[in-house]
């Protein structure tokens, strides 16, 4: 079976880079990217490429060759379920913020919407794939929907996990470690994941494509995410102990990275993870193994969170200390914003949480991240909603440049690591400051010889 007409559900951080490198790699197949979210289509069909709704290194040049060739983000979503042949959802499944499973489960409505659209919308035989990150088991609900819809359509239904990273969501689609793609064991379900095999073999090796069952590929993101999670949490919890010990995380995460079985990668110990993954997809995890009876499990797999909750804590807990235990009406300069360099994604950033505790102590917070908007950061911060806007500009001002957030500021905290901060001007920094100058380095990315000599008063997680 040759796809000749996709359309993508969702034109978020995950369907608007995927759907664009997958219409780059196959200019013949004609791809169009829907969403409720006006704005945010008018966004990716902007002429001027800074404005694309999400950030990313290497998508402008993707977005540039494709779109208007086979790319198209259009609000029209009937008429592009209607011609295409392979749908793809990728709609967010955040933690249910109500009911059952309120704070824990993933909320399906959007994809429940989204099946209910596709059965109502659909004449002709389609394949349903689920590109949103989903509890194990989702698909038998999809599938539920689309076969009782009176018609004769058939549907197949295939789980493709999507792995990439925000920062290097381009890269890590044109070189993805694998491609996952679960179907049916019929010869329906065998002929449709052949089609997206088909897809992915234009530019992806295929002893890298793997094809499983529908529940192992649904229940792989899950682990894999956890997996991943768990190891922050790890260096994380060792860096306490560094802390009180005199070891050095850092040199402990590069000798115990060197083995070959442990391996180097996300070993770097920081504030806390966060992102719009991470936390909700254990969150989710650790309530399916509730819901089959499985306690010992779920225990385990919370841990990563309450790890992850606690390093947070301690962090600012530490700024509050170091500053003489009062933080009343000082004023604090907080570099980056973001949950990680080079996006402007700040879901379950660990600044939010950071400046939530720091504003409860009554300090003034003075934010500037290259990537992010001041109006996102207002949004973030659940501590400015039951104010006035006037009130809010006085306790959290966010600048245009790193240089004007450190004026007059007692301490400077570092949230993201994004590299812009490494090429500063930390002496005039310095001259700008409250003395003592004080520098708690979040993610480890300062020199801290540097920092010292010029006469801050350092110190970084796990040193
Ligand atoms: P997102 O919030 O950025 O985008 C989702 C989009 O879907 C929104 O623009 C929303 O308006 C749209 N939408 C919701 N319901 C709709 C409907 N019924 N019809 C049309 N549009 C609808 O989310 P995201 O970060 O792209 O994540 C999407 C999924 O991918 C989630 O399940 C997530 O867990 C998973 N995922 C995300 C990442 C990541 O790095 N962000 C990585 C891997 C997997
Ligand atoms: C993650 C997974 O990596 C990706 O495979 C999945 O598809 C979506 O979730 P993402 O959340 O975009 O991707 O970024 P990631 O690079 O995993 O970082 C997550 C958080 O962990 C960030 O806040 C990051 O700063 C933090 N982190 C990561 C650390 O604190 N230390 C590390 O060593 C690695």
């Amino acid at each position: 079976m040759k796809i000749q007409n996709i359309c993508c559900i969702g034109a978020g951080y995950v369907g608007g880079p995927t759907m664009s490198v997958i219409a780059q790699k196959c200019p013949d197949i004609k791809i169009t990217v829907v969403d409720v979210n006006a704005s945010r289509i008018a966004a990716w069909n902007s002429d001027d490429l800074n404005q694309l709704p999400i950030y990313e290194p290497g998508l402008s040049e993707v977005i540039r060759e494709a779109r208007g060739r086979n790319l198209f983000f259009s609000t029209d979503v009937d008429l592009a379920i209607e011609q295409a042949d392979m749908i793809f959802i990728s709609v967010n499944t955040p933690t249910k913020t109500y009911g059952l499973g309120k704070g824990m489960a993933s909320d399906l409505k959007y994809i429940e919407l989204c099946a209910r659209q596709i059965a109502r919308v659909a004449t002709t035989d389609k394949i349903v794939v689920e590109k949103s990150t989903l509890p194990v088991r989702t698909a038998t609900a999809i599938k539920n929907i689309l076969d009782n819809t009176g018609n004769p359509v058939q549907f197949q239904i295939l789980s493709n996990p999507e792995f990439l990273a925000e920062g290097t969501a381009v890269m890590d689609l044109f070189n993805p470690d694998r491609v996952l793609i679960g179907g049916e064991e019929t010869a329906k379900g065998l002929e449709a994941v052949q089609a997206l095999v088909d897809i992915y073999s234009r530019w992806v090796p295929k002893e890298k494509i793997l094809t499983t069952n529908v529940w192992s590929s649904e229940l792989s993101k899950l682990t894999a995410n956890a997996f991943l999670a768990q190891r922050v949490s790890s260096i994380n919890a060792i860096s306490e102990l560094c802390e009180q010990t005199g070891a050095n995380v850092t040199e402990v995460a590069k000798a115990i990275g060197m083995d070959s079985r442990i391996g180097s990668e996300f070993l770097k110990a920081s504030v806390g993870f966060g992102g719009s993954c991470f936390q909700k997809d254990i969150l989710n995890l650790v309530y399916i193994a509730k819901t089959y009876g499985l306690h010992q499990v779920a225990d385990y797999w919370e841990q990563v969170i309450l790890m992850n909750n606690h390093q947070r804590e301690r962090f600012a807990h530490r700024i509050v200390k170091t500053l003489y235990n009062t933080v009343s009406d000082k004023k604090i300069a907080f570099l980056g914003w973001a949950f990680k360099k080079d996006t402007n994604d700040t879901r379950e950033s660990a600044a939010i949480y950071v400046a939530d505790y720091l504003l409860n102590e009554q300090a003034l917070i003075q934010v500037y991240d290259p990537k992010v908007t001041a109006q996102q950061v207002y949004t973030d911060l659940n501590y400015l909603n039951s104010r006035t806007e006037v009130e809010n500009e006085v306790l959290v001002k966010v600048h245009t440049s790193a240089y004007q957030a450190c004026e007059d500021v007692h301490a400077i905290a570092i949230l993201t690591e994004w590299e812009e901060f490494n090429t500063y001007d930390w002496e005039l920094i310095y001259q700008k400051m409250q003395k003592p100058a004080f520098v708690f380095d979040g993610r480890n990315v300062l020199n801290k010889e540097l920092l010292e000599k010029i006469g801050f008063t350092y110190s970084a997680i796990g040193r």
